[in-house]
């Protein structure tokens, strides 16, 4: 065999993160400095906006939760658990409701807009691969995420969970050893870490970077260069170009 399961392995948790990480950071400064018009959602709100509404709502409402909770969920220091007392088992049983319920709503939601773009001739003319191609990985990712939980469920001590916790950090921490921490789980856990990793990988050329500028939006607006200037109704008319220098509103 040209590929045993230790390399394939070792290329998903151990060579993989670092490869989607730096695609994703290099990607994207590079899209929003080539190409800085090209950064947005590309809307297709105008051409037919009732199922985009409820199927837009559950999806990003869905998606955003499932998002949050996989950073807090795999991120958050295992001491951080123990000192405040909270069992694994406990931390597991959020996961899998929470992650459960959001996950649903957005599949829903996906499956939607997925329905909305392929049967309205107008939307699919203005549907480029990557648009469609990101939209059904993501179904895909959300119907694999869901079905682990069916596996969880068999061990809910939470020490599975622990050990996605250990990896993902180590990740983070440059532990390049910590790989084999998790070789040994089910193929389906396996299959979602990688189709994960592609989707990171992908961010970039997609119209995905629009979450960025949703979560990026509010601080710069705050740390936005000078202040507007705005002129009262009452204030003198302002000179002739050329005559003399504009006098600051009052
Ligand atoms: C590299 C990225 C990702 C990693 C490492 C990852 C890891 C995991 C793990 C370990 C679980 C099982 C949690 C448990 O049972 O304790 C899980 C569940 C799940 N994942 Fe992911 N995932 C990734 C990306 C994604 C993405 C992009 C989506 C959505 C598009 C997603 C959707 C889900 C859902 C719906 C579940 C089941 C509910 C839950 O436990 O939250 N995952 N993921």
């Amino acid at each position: 065999m040209l590929f045993s399961n230790f390399s394939i392995d070792f290329f998903i948790f151990g060579v993989m993160p670092y490869i989607a990480l730096t695609v994703l950071v290099v990607g994207s400064i590079a899209r929003y400095e080539r190409d800085p018009f090209t950064w947005k959602s590309s809307s297709s709100q105008l051409l037919r906006r009732k199922q985009l509404v409820w199927g837009s709502i559950l999806f990003h409402v869905g998606i955003i939760i499932v998002f949050g909770g996989h950073l807090i969920g795999l991120f958050t220091p295992i001491w951080v658990l123990d000192t405040l007392g909270i069992p694994y088992a406990m931390k597991q049983w959020l996961a899998v409701i929470l992650g459960g319920v959001a996950g649903i709503a957005a599949l829903i939601g996906a499956t939607m807009l997925i329905h909305r773009r392929v049967t309205d001739p107008r939307i699919w003319r203005h549907t480029s691969v990557a648009d469609i191609g990101i939209l059904v990985m993501i179904w895909v990712q959300l119907f694999v995420g869901l079905g682990t939980i069916f596996l969880t469920l068999q061990h809910m001590d939470g020490a599975e969970m622990v050990r996605f916790m250990t990896w993902s950090q180590s990740v983070v921490t440059l532990e390049l050893n910590a790989w084999a921490e998790v070789i040994d789980v089910h193929w389906m856990y396996k299959f979602h870490i990688f189709l994960g990793l592609l989707i990171t990988m992908l961010f970039p050329f997609t119209r995905l970077v629009h979450m960025v500028s949703g979560f990026a939006a509010p601080f710069r607006y705050l740390l936005r260069p000078g202040y507007q200037l705005v002129r009262s109704r009452r204030q003198k008319p302002l000179p002739k170009r050329g005559t003399s220098k504009v006098t600051p509103a009052e």
